[in-house]
């Protein structure tokens, strides 16, 4: 007998997103198979090297650790809805500046890790962006640029609030 499905609403990068899936569907396969979002990477699938890391009400999640009906009702972020329309998020662009990524691969997990991270904390010590960060491998970089895109995504970001008010 097949495994039970189970009807799922997530809002994800703001839109609802319905989906039947078994109760062991990780949310990692739920987004990029059932929902197409293929932006959110899978590298160990071990809940190690960050890869997969969404964003669930905010706060940064492995996708890869995370079952599908456990965000039933949840608003997920994912690399998709970072950026505001054709805009690029102020991480988005401090990584492209400051060459934070190399290969990509971990990116989306860095991308989601640090805007959470900033929000948080808008002008993080170096040692807070290097614990910040301490849970995504990157394996291309050797962590300085990414590092650097984490301090010019806050100065960016202390910029952007600095001419709307
Ligand atoms: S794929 Fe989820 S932590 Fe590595
Ligand atoms: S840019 Fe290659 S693993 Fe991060």
């Amino acid at each position: 007998m097949g495994e039970t499905a189970h009807e799922i609403a997530l809002t994800v990068n703001g839109v609802v997103r319905r989906t039947r899936v078994p109760g062991r569907r990780l949310l990692s396969d739920c987004l990029r198979h059932d929902l197409g979002l293929t932006g959110t990477h899978v590298g160990c699938e071990h809940g190690v090297c960050g890869c997969c890391t969404v964003l669930m009400d905010g706060e940064p999640v492995r996708s890869c650790l995370t079952f599908a009906v456990t965000a039933d009702g949840h608003e997920i972020t994912t690399v998709e809805g970072l950026a505001d329309g054709a805009r690029m998020s102020p991480v988005q662009r401090a990584f492209a500046e400051c060459h934070g990524l190399q290969c990509g691969f971990c990116t989306p997990g860095f991308l989601c890790t640090v805007t959470a991270l900033l929000r948080e904390n808008p002008a993080p010590t170096e040692e807070e962006v290097l614990e910040g960060v301490s849970g995504n491998l990157c394996r291309c970089t050797g962590y300085q640029n990414i590092v650097k895109a984490v301090h010019r995504a806050a100065e960016i970001m202390a910029e952007e609030r600095v001419e709307e008010a």
